[in-house]
């Protein structure tokens, strides 16, 4: 007899690529047991229609199947734009050149197409949000039931007991629209606890480090040559020579952010917040969560944007939110090289 394989899970993204969102694109469609539905985009760490081009170019680089990608919300609900070029290089992507894909945009928004999915899924999808929560925030006010037609959200975003990487105490998918992240999170004061959105905050997200050797293993397991070695010595126009065509956009992006990170004071290494989220998103097991009600500070004349927990029930109210709070990076670490190692090489 066939062994039948297990259902994949299906889901909705919504991304501002991005450097590690790149990643978690990649580790998704590396991964058998997930199905993405569609992707949703929002203005983040670059403008809107490039964070739509970087999708769609990863895409046409993995020669991935024709996955909806649907452009979404140019500006937050509420405050002005920023973007972050100088965490992610000039159009997001580092320092990859990605080849135009041809592929075409939905001509539906990324608002229309959350609430088309979730309603043509109820109880299935699982929504994962590694930008701001704009898109989101759009949607539940189209189709309030949203939390009750999806299987589980999960979110990167947020910081508890850690100090915050866009303010002192806010962290970037939360501050660059606040509302829409206090929208969001309102949304499912109530639920049952197997509804509640887990939330990956940088607590968890900033155990996930990322360094030269991760990815020269994973370029080994891509069967890439030659070895793909990214030095903190190297000059600045080095690039990678590596002959697997994912190898090489990922490293020459994934050089860029460790440069960021090293600009930063916090090594030659990478935080890799978003692909840790999709990981959560697969298999919730791999993190220890903890309930909490979440509510974001609008006002605050230094904190605008921080995500305050309460963990202790002072305000009264049920908790909303299951908070990440420890995980194994080392375990996440091997299935991502194993994935999207294995991946690469069956692309080329
Ligand atoms: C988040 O901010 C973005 O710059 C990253 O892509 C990630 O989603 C981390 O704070
Ligand atoms: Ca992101």
């Amino acid at each position: 007899m066939t062994p039948t394989r297990p259902t994949p899970t299906r889901l909705v993204l919504d991304v501002d690529t991005g450097i590690d969102d790149s990643l978690a694109l990649l580790y998704l469609l590396a991964s058998p047991d997930a199905e993405i539905l569609g992707i949703a985009c929002t203005a983040g760490n670059v403008p809107v229609e490039q964070v739509a081009a970087n999708n769609l170019n990863w895409l046409g680089v993995c020669d991935a199947p024709d996955i909806e990608v649907a452009v979404g919300a140019r500006i937050p609900l509420v405050c002005p734009l920023r973007t972050t070029e100088d965490t992610h290089g000039p159009q997001g992507i580092g320092h990859a050149l990605l080849p135009d894909s041809g592929r075409r945009l939905s001509d539906r928004t990324a608002t229309d197409m959350w609430v088309d999915l979730v309603r043509r899924h109820p109880g299935e999808l699982v929504g994962l949000v590694t930008g701001p929560l704009t898109n989101l925030a759009l949607a539940l006010r189209d189709e309030p039931r949203l939390p009750h037609l999806l299987h589980r959200l999960v979110v990167m975003g947020g910081a508890f007991h850690h100090p915050g990487n866009t303010t002192p105490t806010s962290e970037w998918n939360v501050s660059v629209d606040p509302e829409a992240a206090k929208e969001v999170f309102d949304a499912f004061v109530g639920l049952p606890a197997d509804r509640r959105p887990i939330v990956c905050g940088l607590d968890v997200t900033e155990t996930i480090e990322m360094t030269p050797t991760h990815l020269r293993r994973l370029a080994d397991a891509a069967g890439s040559s030659p070895d793909e070695i990214i030095s903190p010595d190297d000059d600045s126009d080095v690039r990678s020579l590596a002959d697997n065509t994912v190898v090489r956009h990922l490293s020459d992006a994934i050089r860029f952010y460790m440069e960021f990170h090293r600009t930063h004071d916090q090594g030659f290494l990478a935080h890799m917040h978003d692909p840790f989220a999709a990981a959560v998103a697969l298999n919730p097991s791999i993190v220890k969560t903890r309930p909490a009600t979440v509510d974001v500070e609008l006002q605050g004349t230094i904190t605008r944007g921080t995500t305050v927990a309460d963990w202790s029930g002072h305000w009264g109210r049920p908790p909303n939110v299951d908070v990440a709070v420890e995980t194994d990076p080392a375990a996440f670490f091997e299935e991502l090289i194993g994935r999207v190692g294995r991946y690469a090489k069956s692309v080329g």
